[in-house]
């Protein structure tokens, strides 16, 4: 979910509404099952519907609605399916306060009984409710705004950022507890949500709230206090994205946008960390830390394709490593000590399953990194070290620049853990972002795609460090062409998977230098015998071409990097099938970019 608040400085013509509105269109790759706003003056205005944010839109076409403070939401759904009565905000039974909450109140039922047994009537399903009721209960008994809203975020458990706004009052009341919030300090007036791109063209200077922090904002203070009331001195960061960087620049997808982003992405990562002349790696924050005797690494969905390569890099440097699902990981039950590093890969770093873990870890007494885009995210406060991906922002669902940013961060990472400072991998990093350039240039993934985009399924083998990017192919193809996709490491394919090869689906393969090529070509023949169309993604080991009917070229380089070039064709191929079957690219169903619930 994502959430907005604004309250006008009142020196500039500027419409709540319209402010709210870009914010919700800033934060829609949070979730967008429903959408709601309130504006408050002498009472509250709510509207809200089920649907994307157009659908609002148009609910508040012939609005009438003014106010200086307002708050805005867009919806995932955690507890109750999409409807408009389960959209955000919520409100009291009287319409005194209007309430935003993203994450999840664990004790939402315990709390519910007891207002409803005091007589306070729900209207929805969710959570949320539960903390207007709170506060008109509070303000029942005699406690001022501000108070009344302390007091009902005290008896919350779980993760929240919540804002609300009062009837009568042009203030708007925040809180953060393991949910992100972020606050823009704005010339007219002054701003919070739950990331930057929600308001970055309107100011770029921020403040970000700490876990148990409240924050009070009106028209021209911002006022952060902790949970006892006592006021914190925040500093002011400045945000170096602006507003360009936060839209399509003329692609028609954000992920096609972030796709041809990667080169930048890659310079952005490497900028500093690999000296030029001494084609050193250099990670600055790293520098405390000794070779841990083993690594653990927790991640979700393609972040964890991300942390299995970075398994086979430290493995390759003699350091015992282990990939685990962050749902899966145990700390209780993996021998985790003061020399067990367990990194912590998320793009967002808000996932709850990756948050879940990395805090296991942290009080199991392991040292604790996180590999991030998000600066100042909750895994980058969880954890003792932080190493930022530098991705820039990422709007598309699908993850395509910050996967390739990680596989970079964690290059580094295994080097400058290990000591180990290969000169060819060096140099082949300083090559990397012309080498994506010429593969976004000159691939000919836009025809494939054309030709197959009617298979019955698609499958992806690769070997060593080819393996994780073969799952991450499917895992792109299905995120967004919704088509029947799996990736292999190439020798399983015949322990089973074989079973499902047709004439009506095409195989890509890996076949790369140092990734075992021969032997996958071993695996290719074994599905051209049963008519499987085969697509090469190779730079020529192996003679693949020669055993394929399409080849997708990349350059050649040191057998770490190949197979980060082997993805970006692999993105491309599955963008292409999703634009020709009219997918909604940036945003598939089912699926929302940070997953906040475990
Ligand atoms: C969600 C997204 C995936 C992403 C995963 C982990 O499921 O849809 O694209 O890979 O979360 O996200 P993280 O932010 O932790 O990398």
């Amino acid at each position: 979910c994502g959430i907005i608040g604004y309250v006008s400085g009142g020196t500039v013509e500027t419409d709540v509404i319209d402010v709210l509105m870009d914010g919700l269109s800033g934060l829609e790759y949070r979730g967008y099952d429903s959408a709601g706003v309130a504006v408050a003056n002498s009472t509250i205005s709510v509207q809200k519907r089920e649907g994307d944010i157009s659908a609002l839109e148009a609910a508040l076409s012939d609005r009438t609605v003014g106010g200086a403070a307002g708050i805005g939401h867009t919806r995932w759904s955690t507890h109750g399916p999409p409807s408009d009565g389960n959209a955000h905000p919520h409100t009291d039974e009287d319409d005194r306060v209007a309430v935003v909450h993203n994450g999840i109140i664990e004790n939402y039922r315990s709390l519910r009984d007891e207002l409803e047994a005091n007589g306070y009537v729900f209207e929805s399903d969710t959570d949320t409710e539960v903390v207007p009721h709170l506060i008109a209960d509070a303000l029942d008994a005699g406690a001022g705004v501000e108070e009344a809203f302390r007091r009902a975020v005290d008896r919350l458990d779980g993760s929240y950022a919540i804002a609300a706004v009062y009837s009568g009052s042009e203030t708007v009341y925040a809180a953060r507890q393991s949910s992100p919030l972020v606050l823009g300090v704005g010339d007219d007036g002054h701003f919070l949500a739950s990331d930057v791109p929600a308001f970055i063209e309107y100011t770029d200077r921020v403040i970000y709230l700490d876990d148990g922090e409240f924050a009070t904002i009106d028209s021209t203070n911002i006022v952060v206090t902790e949970r006892d009331g006592t006021v914190v001195d925040t500093s002011i960061e400045t945000i170096e994205w602006d507003a360009e960087d936060a839209g399509k620049s003329g692609y028609d997808h954000y992920m096609l946008k972030e796709i041809h982003e990667q080169p930048t992405a890659v310079r952005q990562c490497l900028h500093e960390r690999v000296t030029e002349l001494e084609r050193r790696i250099d990670v600055e924050a790293l520098e405390m830390l000794s070779v841990p005797t083993q690594v653990q690494f927790v991640a979700c969905g393609t972040s964890y394709h991300a942390a299995l390569y970075g398994v086979r890099l430290l493995r390759d440097r003699g350091v015992p490593a282990t990939a685990f699902l962050a749902s899966e990981y145990d700390a209780g039950s993996t021998p985790v000590g003061d020399e067990t590093l367990v990194v912590g890969v998320t793009q967002s770093g808000e996932t709850a399953d990756t948050m879940g873990a990395l805090r296991g870890a942290n009080s199991a007494g392991a040292t604790t990194i996180a590999v991030t885009n998000v600066v100042g995210s909750s895994a980058a406060r969880e954890c003792d070290h932080v190493m930022y991906v530098r991705a820039g922002p990422e709007i598309g669902v699908a993850a395509t620049k910050t996967f390739v940013s990680q596989q970079i961060a964690l290059v580094l990472l295994a080097s400058e853990l290990t000591g180990e400072y290969d000169d060819d991998l060096a140099a082949a990093l300083r090559d990397l972002p012309g080498q994506l350039q010429t593969v976004l240039d000159d691939s000919s993934a836009r025809e494939i795609a054309t030709e197959y985009r009617g298979a019955d399924a698609y499958f992806f083998i690769g070997r060593g460090y080819n393996a994780p990017v073969s799952l991450e192919g499917a895992l792109k193809m299905k995120e967004i062409t919704y088509k029947h996709a799996e990736g292999f490491a190439a020798g399983e394919l015949k322990h089973g998977p074989l079973a499902l090869v047709t004439d009506r689906t095409p195989v890509f393969a890996l076949v790369t230098g140092g990734s075992n090529p021969t032997k996958t070509i071993g695996n290719v023949k074994e599905v051209e015998t049963r008519g499987a169309p085969i697509v090469a993604v190779t730079d020529g080991s192996a003679d693949a071409g020669r055993h394929a009917d399409h080849v997708l070229e990349i350059p050649a380089t040191h057998p770490a990097i190949a197979p980060v070039l082997g993805n970006v064709q692999l993105q491309l191929v599955s963008y292409w099938v999703a634009n020709e079957l009219g997918r909604s690219i940036d945003k598939p169903r089912n699926l929302a970019k940070s997953v906040t619930v475990e």
